[in-house]
């Protein structure tokens, strides 16, 4: 059974149960995990970690680890972990619903990083050392190097600096991997650090295995678990009149000659937004296109399937579980056309900049001078992360920020006066777009962005308060670069928090 996945007869003698792996790891240590969204992530060994803390818990002794991912990871990770209280730590993303209650309740403390900055900061080594690597491989060669699995996240980083390797061989992963992955081992630290040769979102530059020292693989786990992202739902009038916008821009841009025909690389965040957009291109008058991005998601496959995206470049495939189980069974046909990367490069600034990415990103609101805020609710609660938002935000060819002018059920306005939390300055963030249209802030001044955002991108519902706030503003603010009324900016936000609705009394 074993000896196809793990060819090595070194290796093959390290095969234990999960369990007999989970016993192998200490109380009060540091964990890097695999995984990036619910794809390529150890399940085996994270849920016999979490019987084994619920039952340490039981007897009265403590058992806390640190955890570092990719980003999200799936419910038998992230949500095993923390539903047995064994989380004291995480970093550097996270989407599952009990580790947020957790970190909103004041139980786990949370690093929100950039997450093309983990790996280096890793190395800098102030995190601390790394005690344990949990990994998710599809298999084993003769020579020891590992097939990475359906995403690579943190991993090369992991191998490399955890003391002990734990690893998940997953037979559901399907071999034809071999050969997707593009694993560079050229990073370094100042003042030793090189450009990144990359020069076209297709090209190749590392490997296409991680290298591991046999003598610290402690355990080998055999899974047979495929990846479980969660599905899409079918694009609602919001996300479609939004894709309509962003198309239409994109096509202008083109006309214009800001945009070669083939547009740019793309990069598309998480979500069925994003995902509407993407399905839009279909349909679009754009051919040959290219993605820089970090995780693929349906749309990206449909529009590689329509023919119209040539290559795309990612850290990890995230995709529905219908598409899921498709793309694994016809992985070979994808192999020249997808590329997984370490996440240190999928979002390496210096590459996104010289590329010149074309990035799209869900926000939670944004302010009428476009400062956005891509985590946080009313200022202190978070919802998941900032992810790969800021890595390309800044060093995007054109930004974008997208999403349906009004939340829950039209109580919320995502137009406020001022966002309760920045994750992205406004200088960072050069076009927004809602239901109700496009705002292009390109080379605004604030007041003049002001003035576009209200009337382009607010629902009609908040329009007259955001028109009054900014009018009284502009009387009765200290300074009239960037107007603000100091006592009322975040009215809107308390409001909320009070009477369950922004709307004005
Ligand atoms: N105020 C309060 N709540 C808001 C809100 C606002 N302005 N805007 C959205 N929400 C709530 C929604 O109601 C929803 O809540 P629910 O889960 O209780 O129903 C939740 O936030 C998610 O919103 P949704 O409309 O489903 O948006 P989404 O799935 O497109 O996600 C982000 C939007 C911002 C949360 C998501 O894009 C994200 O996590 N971004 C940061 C990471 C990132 O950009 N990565 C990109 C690189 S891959």
């Amino acid at each position: 059974m074993t000896d196809d996945r793990i060819a090595s007869a070194r290796h093959r003698a390290k095969v234990m149960s999960a369990e007999d792996a989970a016993i192998l790891i200490a109380p009060n240590t540091t964990v890097g995990l695999s995984g990036f969204t619910a794809s390529g992530y150890p399940t085996a060994v994270p849920l016999a970690l979490a019987a084994r803390i619920e039952a340490e818990h039981a007897a009265g002794r403590p058992f806390k680890l640190r955890i570092w991912t990719g980003a999200s990871t799936g419910p038998e990770l992230d949500g095993a972990l923390a539903k047995a209280d064994g989380i004291e730590f995480r970093l550097p993303y996270n989407s599952d619903p009990t580790c947020r209650d957790r970190i909103n309740r004041g139980e786990m403390a949370y690093s929100d990083m950039h997450l093309s900055q983990v790996a280096p900061v890793a190395w800098q080594g102030f995190l601390g050392p790394l005690d344990t690597a949990i990994i998710q491989v599809t298999g084993i060669r003769e020579d020891g190097a590992l097939i990475p699995a359906s995403s690579v996240g943190n991993n090369k980083t992991w191998l490399d600096r955890a003391s002990q390797v734990i690893l998940e061989v997953n037979r559901w992963q399907n071999p034809e991997l071999l050969g997707m992955h593009d694993i560079y081992y050229g990073t370094a630290l100042p003042p030793n650090r090189v450009p990144i040769p990359l020069i076209r979102a297709g090209d190749r530059i590392g490997e296409p295995c991680f290298r591991c020292d046999p003598d610290k693989i402690v355990a080998i786990v055999e899974t047979d678990q495929p990846d479980r992202n969660a599905g899409f739902t079918a694009p609602g009038p919001d996300d479609l009149a939004i894709a309509g916008h962003l198309l239409e821009f994109l096509e202008h841009e083109v006309s214009k000659g800001r945009l070669p025909p083939s547009l740019l690389p793309l990069q598309s965040g998480v979500g069925n937004t994003a995902n509407a957009v993407l399905t839009g291109l279909i349909d679009a008058p754009f051919e040959d296109l290219s993605a820089y991005t970090e995780v693929i998601q349906d749309g990206m496959m449909a529009l590689m399937d329509s023919g119209k995206l040539r290559v795309a470049s990612s850290t990890a495939l995230s995709l529905s579980p219908e598409l899921t189980e498709r793309v694994n069974r016809s992985m070979g046909d994808y192999r020249d056309r997808i590329i997984l990367r370490p996440q240190e490069i999928s979002n390496h600034p210096e590459v996104i900049r010289r590329l010149g990415c074309i990035a799209m990103n869900g926000m939670i609101e944004a302010d009428i001078y476009g400062n956005v805020n891509s985590t946080h609710i009313m200022g202190s609660r978070i919802q998941n992360g900032i992810g790969g938002s800021g890595d390309f935000a800044r060093n995007a060819y054109i930004s974008i920020f997208m999403s349906a002018s009004t939340a829950k059920g039209g109580k919320i306005s995502t137009l406020v006066p001022a966002v309760s939390h920045v994750d992205h300055i406004n200088q960072d963030v050069q076009v927004i777009v809602t239901e109700q249209g496009l705002a292009d802030l390109r080379g605004l001044s604030p007041k003049q962005r002001a003035r576009v955002v209200i009337d382009t991108c607010a629902h009609p519902s908040f329009r007259p308060a955001l028109e009054d706030y900014y009018q009284r503003a502009l009387k009765g603010s200290y300074g009239l670069q960037t107007p603000m009324l100091l006592d009322e900016a975040l009215s809107w936000h308390s409001r909320f928090v009070r009477s369950g609705s922004m709307a004005p009394l």
